[in-house]
């Protein structure tokens, strides 16, 4: 069996995820259920904050797969991804080994044992039975020259180490890759990808997401901030709001014992939800009043 997790329909995936306190829409249960049966890497798109790194996190907590994340960042590169060797450790060792009077064979240093193992190393040569999930987090962040490099791994799962052979996955890892499309990613990495734009949830959604995720904070008060968050996205604002600030918005003002989003209570909790002072500023001009009102008569 490929998944120790039986998924036979996309209501399966919905399922799953929803188990480990991850609330996915048809949409993305089905790319997601795509990438598990096609064994197919899965790129998420999406604004901040709307659910992407914490996919890859949901499945590794349902199928059971250890969780390998590699960070991108600008001037990533192979020994930070793949493998490099522990030169200190092999130093140490060829020190040892000549003050006993013995010469060092190469292959000795270029044994498994001085090889640190980076997470796509990690991800192609796993050991266990379940295939890890490998997150590729944040790709758009990493320049030109890794891209290609990881569209080379990403074809066939197979890394070949000068010193030692090569490594390849008996099955492939569950691969999933977020960008928040600070620049395109290329065509080529696409093609080999299934790909999945995931938006901010909606009203319904949202609610069950702060159910889910902040259960302390009262019913009432949960509507109405998901409600209050809707009618913020909609006002074109430079960042708008993710549901990781609605989660934190709910928990702040839930701290703060307000058990109603009134004008003050917003006041006073601003800085959670919105981090721009321009988008404070774009918000105040509109008037928290109007979206105190806005809110209530959205989900009257
Ligand atoms: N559909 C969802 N179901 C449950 N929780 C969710 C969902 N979407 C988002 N969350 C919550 O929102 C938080 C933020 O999500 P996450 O970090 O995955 O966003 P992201 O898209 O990766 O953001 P960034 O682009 O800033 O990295 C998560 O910790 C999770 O608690
Ligand atoms: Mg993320």
């Amino acid at each position: 069996m490929v998944h120790p997790v039986e998924i036979e329909s996309v209501d399966d995936v919905v399922a799953g995820l929803a188990a480990h306190e991850y609330l996915a829409d048809e949409g993305l249960a089905t790319a997601v259920f795509l990438a598990m049966t096609l064994r197919r890497p899965l790129l998420l798109e999406g604004e901040a904050g709307v659910g992407k790194t914490e996919v890859a996190k949901a499945l590794a907590r349902w199928t059971g797969g250890e969780l390998l994340r590699l960070q991108c960042y600008e001037g990533i590169d192979a020994s930070q991804a793949v493998y490099e060797w522990d030169y200190s450790r092999q130093l140490l060792h060829l020190r040892a080994v000549e003050a006993g009077g013995r010469e060092v064979v190469e292959d000795e240093l270029y044994s498994e044992r001085f090889l640190v193992r980076r997470p796509l190393l990690r991800a192609i040569d796993y050991r266990g039975d379940v295939p890890p999930v490998l997150l590729v987090d944040e790709v758009d962040r990493a320049d030109d020259e890794f891209e290609a490099f990881l569209l080379e791994i990403l074809s066939d799962f197979a890394i070949t180490i000068p010193e030692l052979g090569t490594f390849s996955a008996r099955v492939p890892p569950l691969t999933v890759l977020t960008s928040n499309r600070t620049r395109d990613v290329h065509d080529a990495l696409k093609r080999r990808c299934l790909y999945h734009w995931i938006a901010h949830p909606d009203f319904e959604r949202e609610l069950a997401i702060l159910r889910v995720r902040a259960p302390k904070v009262p019913e009432q008060l949960a509507e109405q901030v998901a409600s209050a968050v809707s009618v913020l996205r909609a006002l074109d604002l430079y960042k708008p709001p993710g549901v990781a600030e609605t989660i934190d918005w709910a928990e702040a003002l839930a701290a703060l014992n307000r058990d109603l989003l009134d004008e003050s209570a917003i006041d006073v909790t601003l800085g959670t939800i919105l981090k721009y002072r321009e988008d404070q500023e774009r918000v105040r001009e509109h008037g928290l009043p109007a979206i105190v009102q806005a809110a209530a008569a959205r989900h009257a």
